[in-house]
C-alpha cells in the first residue's frame, strides 16, 4: 500500500509531542523516523514509547565504529523492535556483516522479526572536496555506487539515497535491494534547506522503495491530511 511507504521524520526531541504526532498519524503513515536528536534525548526507552504506538519505527542513528562495538549497539537497538535501522557503509564489510547478524540476534531476543538493516553512504552535506579533505579523492556519485555494492554484498538490506541517486543505484543494485529517500517534497510544500528535492510520485516511479518526509508534514496545519495527501502522490508513482 503506499501508504506504508511513507515514514515521517519527527526532527524534534519532545517525547510527549512525537507521541501525539505518531498517534494522530496512525493509519496516514508507514511509519515514523527518529534519529540522533530524539535518541540523545529521550533514550532507549522513548523508543519504546514509540514503538508502543504501533507505528513502525525507523531507528536512524547511523552506528559507525568497530565490527563487535557495531554488534552491541545493533542487538540491543534491535531488541527495541524497529522495523529499520542504519549503519555507516564506511565501516566497512566485517562491520555491515556484524550489524546484519546482530540485527537478527537482537529481535530473536525479544521474538521481535528482524529490522531491515540500511547503510548510510556519503551525507549529502558532503561534496566532492570534502571527500577530497578526508582522502577520498573519488567523485561522490562514484563513492555511493561503491558503498552501496559493498552494503548490498555486506547483506545489507537496502541504503539511505539522495532522490537524484535513485535511478542509478536501482539499475546497479536489483529489485529487492531497498532504497530509503528523503528530501521529498510535494508540490505544495515548502523546500525549506533542502537542495535537490523530487516529488513523491516521481521518486517512487524512479525506484525508491521508501520516502522519508519531514517538515511538509509535522509542520502542517493538519499533519494527517498532509500524510494522506503525500500518500496519494505516491500511489500514482507507484502506478505509472
Ligand atoms: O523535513 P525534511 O523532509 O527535510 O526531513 C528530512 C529528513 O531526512 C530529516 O530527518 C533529515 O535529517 C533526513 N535526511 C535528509 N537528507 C539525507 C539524509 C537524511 O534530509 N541525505
Amino acid at each position: 500500500m503506499s501508504v506504508d511507504r511513507l515514514f515521517v521524520a519527527l526532527d524534534m526531541v519532545e517525547l510527549d509531542a512525537a507521541q501525539k504526532l505518531a498517534r494522530s498519524l496512525a493509519g496516514s503513515a508507514g511509519g515514523l523516523k527518529i534519529g540522533l536528536e530524539f535518541f540523545a534525548a529521550n533514550g532507549p526507552a522513548g523508543v519504546a514509547r514509540l514503538v508502543a504506538t504501533r507505528q513502525r519505527i525507523f531507528l536512524d542513528l547511523k552506528f559507525h565504529d568497530i565490527p563487535n562495538t557495531v554488534a552491541g549497539a545493533v542487538r540491543s537497538a534491535a531488541a527495541l523492535g524497529p522495523y529499520m535501522l542504519n549503519v555507516h557503509a564506511a565501516g566497512g564489510r566485517a562491520m555491515m556483516e556484524a550489524a546484519a547478524k546482530a540485527a537478527a540476534e537482537g529481535a530473536a531476543r525479544v521474538g521481535k522479526p528482524k529490522p531491515l538493516v540500511i547503510a548510510v553512504t556519503v551525507l549529502t552535506s558532503l561534496s566532492d572536496e570534502d571527500l577530497r579533505d578526508v582522502g577520498q579523492a573519488v567523485p561522490v556519485a562514484d563513492q555511493v555506487k561503491r558503498l552501496a555494492l559493498l552494503a548490498r554484498k555486506s547483506g545489507l538490506d537496502g541504503v539511505v539515497c539522495s532522490a537524484r541517486e535513485v535511478a542509478g543505484l536501482r539499475a546497479e543494485c536489483g529489485p529487492e535491494f531497498k532504497l530509503v529517500v528523503p528530501g521529498i517534497r510535494p508540490s505544495w510544500a515548502a523546500s525549506n534547506d533542502q537542495k535537490r528535492i523530487m516529488g513523491p510520485g516521481d521518486a517512487v516511479t524512479q525506484g525508491a522503495d521508501f520516502l522519508v518526509v519531514g517538515r511538509p508534514i509535522t509542520g502542517a496545519p493538519d499533519p494527517r491530511a498532509a500524510a494522506r495527501s503525500i500518500a496519494q502522490e505516491i500511489a500514482k508513482g507507484a502506478t505509472p
